[in-house]
C-alpha cells in the first residue's frame, strides 16, 4: 500500500490469510524473499500477492516501479505449531506484516523440545530465536568468511545455549585469541594452556612425524623416536622432577643421545651412514624448543576434570606450531570416543574453530588422522550427547570443511560468505537459494548475520538472525 514500500524489506514475517479475510483455508507464516523472476502465482511453496493486491481494491504506491516480494511459507499455523502447506494460495489472498507484539516465532515454536537463543529475527529485538534442543548432538556448522562475526556468534549466542541446554562447553581456541582472553578474567570460565596437557605416546609421534618430515623417511630414525616416545610421560616427569633449568633441553639431549646411540648399533655400513645423515637432517629441523608442547603432564582426565563453575572450559592453543595444536587433539578426541564407546553420554559441546586446519577438504599427514576422528566422533556423537560446532570461512572447497565431516553437520549458520562460495556445486547458494537466497545477498551480510538452517530451526525455512554485542 501507498508509502509501505518503505516500511516492508526483505526477512519480514508475514502472515497470509489464505482465500481472504473471511473464512480463510488457513493461516500460513511466511518470509519476504527476494523474487525468483517466475511467474508463481499458483503455488503452495511461494506466494506474489501483487496481482491480488490489484484485485483487493487497495490504492497503488505512487512509485513508478514495482516490486513483488516472493513470500516463502513457513508453515501452515495450527494449535500446536506449524504444519507444512499442501494448500494452493489463492490469488487473493491478503498479507498482513507482522507486528512486534504478534511474537510470530512463538508460533512456531509449540510442537518441539524448544530452547531460545539470545540470537533474534533481524529489525525484531524481541523475537527470540527457537532452537529444538533435540538436535544439538547432531552437529552444527558456523560459516562465513574473516570478520563475518563467527567467533563472536559462537561465544556470545552458541556457548550460553550449549550450556543452557545442560552440555559443558569445550571450546579449543586455535589462535588463543578468539576466547581466551574473554574469558580469562571470568569467575566461570576455567581456560588451560595447551603447553600444560601432556600427549598420548601416538599422538607425540605423529607430532615428531610431522615436523620431521616423517623423519627424513629413514625407518632406523623413526625406531628411535619411537623407542624414546615410550614411556615418554615417566621421563618428562623425571626431568621435570630435578627442577631442571631448561627441561627441553635435557629431554631433547636424551632423545638425540638414544636415536644416535641406536644408529651406531646398525651393523650394514650403508644403511648406518644413511641412517645418521637422516638423524641430522632430523635434528637440524627439530629444535629444543619443539619439545615444549609435548612435555605437558596434565592428562586429557585430569583436563577434563577443570570444568568448572558454568561448565565451559577453553583451551588456550596459541603459541604452538600446527602438529602440536593437532596432537594435542588427537589425544583429546581418542579419550572422548573410548568414553563413547564405553557407552557414556557425554553432554558435551565441543567448539572447533579454525575447523579447516583439523579437516581440510584434503587431509594429509597428521590432517588425515584428525579429519578421520572429527568424522568418527560426530557419527558416534548423535547417540552419545557430543556436539561437535565446527567454524570455517567457507563451506566447500580449499576454505571449506573436508565433506565427509561436512556431511554429518545437520545444522547450519551462514554468515557473510567468501566469493569461493557464491556459486557452484556445494557452496552456500546451493544451500540457501532453494528459500530465496541469493548469492549476492549472501555476499553483503553485515558483521554478527547469519542465516540458521537445518535440523535444530524449528521452521524448516531459514531465519535471518543476529544478536546484541551486550553482556556476553
Ligand atoms: N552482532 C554484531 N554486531 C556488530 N558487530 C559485530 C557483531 N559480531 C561481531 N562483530 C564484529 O565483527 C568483528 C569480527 O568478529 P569475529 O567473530 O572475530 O569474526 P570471524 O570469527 O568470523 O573472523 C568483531 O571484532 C566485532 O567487532
Ligand atoms: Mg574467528
Amino acid at each position: 500500500m501507498k508509502g509501505l514500500e518503505r516500511t516492508i524489506v526483505a526477512e519480514e514475517l508475514v502472515l497470509i490469510k489464505n482465500g481472504g479475510e473471511d473464512n480463510p483455508t488457513n493461516k500460513i507464516l511466511g518470509v519476504l524473499r527476494e523474487g525468483l523472476g517466475k511467474n508463481e502465482f499458483l503455488s503452495h511453496t511461494s506466494y506474489r500477492p501483487d496481482v491480488a493486491y490489484m484485485k483487493y481494491g487497495g490504492e497503488p504506491s505512487g512509485a513508478r516501479e514495482v516490486y513483488s516480494f516472493t513470500i516463502k511459507p513457513i508453515g501452515v499455523l495450527t494449535k500446536d505449531g506449524i504444519e507444512p502447506n499442501r494448500a494452493i494460495i489463492q490469488p487473493r489472498s491478503p498479507v498482513y506484516i507482522l507486528e512486534e507484539e504478534d511474537k510470530p516465532l512463538e508460533w512456531i515454536a509449540r510442537r518441539d523440545e524448544i530452547l531460545w537463543m539470545d540470537a533474534y529475527l533481524e529489525g525484531h529485538e524481541t523475537w527470540n530465536i527457537p532452537i529444538n534442543k533435540t538436535f544439538i548432538p547432531y552437529h552444527v556448522g558456523v560459516y562465513g568468511s574473516t570478520g563475518s562475526g563467527k567467533s563472536w556468534f559462537t561465544r556470545y549466542v552458541l556457548i550460553p545455549l550449549y550450556v543452557k541446554a545442560g552440555f559443558k562447553v569445550l571450546v579449543l581456541d586455535w589462535s588463543g585469541t578468539d576466547y581466551t582472553p574473554y574469558y580469562q578474567s571470568s569467575k566461570h570460565v576455567k581456560t588451560v594452556r595447551i603447553t600444560d596437557i601432556a600427549l598420548d605416546e601416538e599422538s607425540i609421534i605423529s607430532y615428531f612425524q610431522g615436523k620431521t618430515r616423517n623423519f627424513a623417511g629413514n625407518n632406523n630414525v623413526k625406531d628411535g623416536f619411537d623407542e624414546f616416545v615410550e614411556g615418554w610421560m615417566e621421563k618428562v616427569r623425571n626431568v621435570l622432577r630435578n627442577k631442571d633449568k631448561n627441561p627441553e633441553e635435557t629431554l631433547y639431549n636424551q632423545l638425540k643421545e638414544h636415536v644416535e646411540s641406536n644408529i651406531s648399533k646398525i651393523k650394514r655400513e650403508d644403511w648406518r651412514s644413511s641412517a645418521q645423515r637422516a638423524a641430522r637432517r632430523v635434528f637440524r629441523r627439530v629444535k629444543p624448543s619443539d619439545l615444549s608442547p609435548v612435555i605437558g603432564v596434565m592428562s586429557i582426565e585430569e583436563l577434563l576434570q577443570k570444568f568448572s563453575g558454568e561448565g565451559v572450559l577453553v583451551v588456550d592453543m596459541g603459541g604452538t606450531l600446527t602438529e602440536a595444536k593437532l596432537g594435542f587433539f588427537l589425544s583429546l578426541s581418542k579419550h572422548l570416543y573410548s568414553l563413547m564407546e564405553a557407552g557414556r553420554n557425554l553432554n558435551m559441546a565441543l567448539i572447533i574453530d579454525e575447523a579447516p586446519q583439523y579437516a581440510p577438504w584434503d587431509p594429509r599427514g597428521i590432517q588425515s588422522e584428525t579429519s578421520e576422528m572429527i568424522k568418527n566422533l560426530t557419527a558416534l556423537g548423535r547417540k552419545r550427547m557430543l556436539n561437535l560446532t565446527l567454524i570455517a570461512q567457507g563451506i566447500k572447497g580449499e576454505i571449506g570443511i573436508n565433506a565427509a565431516v561436512r556431511r554429518n553437520l545437520n545444522t547450519h549458520f551462514f554468515g557473510r560468505i567468501h566469493p569461493l562460495d557464491a556459486g557452484g556445486e556445494g557452496g552456500a547458494s546451493e544451500w540457501l537459494s532453494p528459500y530465496g537466497i541469493t548469492p549476492d545477498r549472501m555476499l553483503q551480510l553485515k558483521p554478527g548475520r547469519f542465516y540458521f538452517s537445518g535440523a535444530m530451526n524449528p521452521s524448516p525455512v531459514p531465519l535471518f538472525i543476529t544478536y546484541k554485542l551486550s553482556a556476553a
